[in-house]
């Protein structure tokens, strides 16, 4: 769309939420964590959020969800800040082509994950936040961290998708103790996967969710609330993580079919940016087979489509 057509980006949400609505329940929601398992399957909402400020919402944009592996994000955002780039030591930056949960690259690989936003990766940048810090002040960290960004005091931990995770989590104790075996994990098991269930268990909204990631839209302050987050270079490069890891191997369809950074999260969630317009989120819990939201990306697709916010 030509730059001088002002865009409506209200009638182009409530479009594409008109579009979807008889396809809502799609895909199969996750089941492996119990807790998950119970949403609504026809659960849908969306907010953009853009950089001058403009709010648009569609949906149950202001329903709090599971964000999961969004979380990864965030967490990422801060063992950068409190690490710098020393953290490339512990994990890769390329495209795993494999499920957010597999283990078969970390022996050859030497415990070292492909990219922080697969679960082993994500597992390494948690024990990372973790220097310093009990778990619950490392969660507590977290929990701040989002407050801040969202600016607001509204955003909680569900308990029980913490402990629902915990529960079932074997997969990510196997992991965490096969990293721990090549001495890539500085905190007992216990400790770090205590504060990856509960950074996996934050609650926010669509809303909530597009604000926390404005500053990936926006260079790296947020231009709401005034919040320097990071430098504009880190901005740029957690943002071409997102676009070449941020949906394990659904990363490749959705950068072909979206060419946004985006990051999904097993609850249904996905936050995007798209650089210098808006930040992104979208929630409908049915996932496809890459254990991505299958509503989600496609709502994004069809954004991406009537905005010509992609960055190719
Ligand atoms: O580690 C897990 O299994 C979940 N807490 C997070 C996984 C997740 O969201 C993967 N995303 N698509």
């Amino acid at each position: 769309m030509p730059d001088t057509q002002p865009l409506d980006l209200q009638a182009v949400l409530d479009d594409i939420y008109r579009e979807l609505t008889p396809r809502l329940g799609e895909g199969k929601v996750a089941d492996y964590i119990p807790q998950l398992a119970r949403v609504d399957p026809k659960r849908f909402g969306m907010a953009i959020m853009t950089v001058d400020g403009a709010v648009h919402m569609v949906g149950d944009a202001d329903v709090p969800f599971s964000i999961q592996s969004i979380s990864k994000v965030f967490t990422l955002t801060l063992a950068l800040g409190k690490h710098g780039e020393n953290i490339w030591t512990r994990v890769g930056r390329e495209p795993s082509g494999s499920a957010f949960n597999s283990i078969v690259q970390l022996e050859h690989e030497h415990g070292i994950p492909r990219n922080p936003f697969i679960n082993a990766g994500a597992i390494a940048i948690t024990d990372l936040v973790l220097a310093g810090h009990t778990p619950k002040e490392a969660i507590g960290e977290v929990v701040r961290f989002l407050r801040y960004l969202a600016d607001e005091e509204d955003i909680l931990i569900d308990g029980e998708v913490a402990r629902s995770e915990a529960a079932t989590g074997y997969r990510n104790f196997a992991l965490a103790n096969f990293m721990r075996s090549f001495g890539k994990l500085d905190h007992p098991v216990e400790h770090v996967l205590g504060v990856y269930f509960h950074q996996c268990a934050l609650s926010l909204s669509c809303r909530q969710l597009a604000k926390a990631g404005l500053f990936l839209a926006a260079g790296g302050s947020n231009p709401l609330t005034k919040h320097s987050v990071v430098s504009r270079q880190r901005a740029r490069r957690i943002n071409a993580l997102m676009l070449t890891c941020g949906h394990y191997d659904g990363s490749g369809e959705f950068a072909y079919k979206v060419g946004l950074p985006g990051k999904s999260g097993v609850g249904g969630g996905i936050l995007v940016a798209a650089p210098g317009r808006a930040s992104v989120a979208v929630w409908s819990p049915g996932l496809n087979h890459n254990g991505n939201s299958l509503l989600g990306s496609l709502a994004l697709e069809m954004l991406a489509n009537r905005t010509g916010w992609s960055v190719f």
